[in-house]
């Protein structure tokens, strides 16, 4: 438990040991589930809650603060590593009333089971005064569920974004006294979690952008009392500009997708193309997220199994498809024994990435002089279409 500036506390859980999330996520740094108590002249309020793995943490931060009365508590956000404690909350604090948006008031009824009668309802803009202190609700839908939404706390000027903003990171210190490393981490939380929603998170920073804010407080991570940092580096992001980078993401069997994802690697780089090489097998897809969020061009590598794609490169096709990155093109290299529809099969997989598809190259077997003159001619068609957009040096 720490102050983050008078009366306003940060009481929630570092996770130093957590290593995946939604059982798909890898966590190489752990997390935190941030919640903040507030101490008005005349109520309190707790924003968020913890993962329920954590709520003897919050409890103890609380009773540490001798804290004996909370007339609030406000769930940004209904997944469960932010709500997880509310009912646990609401037996140790039974007069406080849960605030939330009608959204994220229906989620909290349907995934915790709360009774109706315990909740306080506000609408985007709505104000609540603890006294000395008021809190103003923005609504922040997609960062990264539909019923998301923040807290800006006006005297103090801190803004409290839940997800948005946010970093997997367990660290000692309240604020962040990293930014290199914060940036990474914040970075691959962003295209993990937050990418598919790039366009609506444009509309919710200009939708910040006039409020006075000396601090964000973001539900995971740090707090940043440098807040132009994480909104410049999510401008960026979010923004529609792409880099003359190239992901390659391979799986190979008998080493003929290897062998061309190699050849093609430094024909890539012969153009000045930066390339991010991912082998499927052991990539950290973390990593392979954050590439994705300013590559141009994105092109997977797969041999044909059977009659289609290799699995693991059709679970590459079905994450990018999720992810959505801003990718402008995309191509697929690979091979065959005897036949089979793998490219077909893995252009069928990406139907959400806005690209235009470059010709693809299949090899027969091992690949022949014709299929790495292929490779030139594609490394040669991305440096066409890179150099058409401005972004070759
Ligand atoms: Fe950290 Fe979307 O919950």
């Amino acid at each position: 438990m720490r102050q983050i500036k008078p009366n306003i506390y940060a009481v929630g859980a570092i996770d130093w040991d957590r290593r995946l999330f939604d059982e798909l996520i890898p966590l190489p740094d752990g997390t935190s589930y941030n919640a903040y108590l507030i101490k008005g002249s005349e109520k309190t309020a707790l924003l968020d809650s913890v993962d329920p793995t954590k709520t003897e943490v919050l409890m103890s931060n609380l009773v540490l603060l001798g804290v004996d009365r909370i007339d609030y508590i406000v769930s940004h956000h209904a997944e469960q590593d932010h709500s997880g404690a509310i009912q646990d909350m609401l037996t140790l604090y039974p007069d406080a009333k849960v605030v939330a948006n009608p959204k994220c008031k229906a989620m909290l009824i349907d995934l915790l089971c709360i009774d109706e009668d315990k909740f306080v309802t506000v609408d985007d803009g709505q104000t609540l005064s603890l006294g000395d202190k008021t809190l103003q609700f923005i609504n922040i839908p997609w960062v990264h569920w539909p019923e998301t939404f923040g807290t800006y706390l006006r005297e103090d000027k801190i803004l409290f974004p839940c997800d948005f903003f946010g970093s997997h990171l367990a660290m000692s210190s309240l604020f962040v006294d990293d930014e290199p490393r914060v940036y990474e981490a914040a970075k691959r939380y962003y295209a993990e979690i937050m990418m598919p929603f790039r366009t609506i998170i444009q509309k919710n920073l200009e939708k910040i952008k006039d409020l006075q804010i000396d601090m964000i407080a973001p539900s995971h991570g740090p707090v940043y009392d440098r807040p132009k940092f994480i909104v410049d580096a999510y401008r960026d992001w979010v923004s529609d500009n792409v880099k003359n980078e190239v992901v390659l993401a391979y799986v190979s069997m008998h080493d003929s997708t290897r062998k061309m994802v190699e050849y093609f690697v430094e024909a890539l780089i012969e153009r000045n193309i930066t390339v991010k090489q991912f082998n499927l097998t052991v990539t950290d897809i973390g990593q392979l997220a954050m590439a994705l969020v300013d590559a141009a061009t994105l092109v997977l590598g797969s041999p044909t199994v059977l009659t289609g794609a290799h699995p693991v490169a059709a679970y590459a096709a079905i994450l990018a498809n999720a992810l959505r990155p801003k990718t402008k093109f995309a191509s697929i290299i690979g091979s065959y024994g005897w036949g089979g529809r793998m490219v077909e099969q893995i252009t069928g997989l990406i139907p959400n990435l806005k690209v235009e598809l470059l010709e693809p190259v299949v090899a027969k077997g091992y690949p022949k002089d014709s299929d790495f003159t292929a490779l030139d001619e594609l490394a040669d068609a991305i440096l066409v279409k890179h150099s058409e957009l401005g972004i070759v040096k």
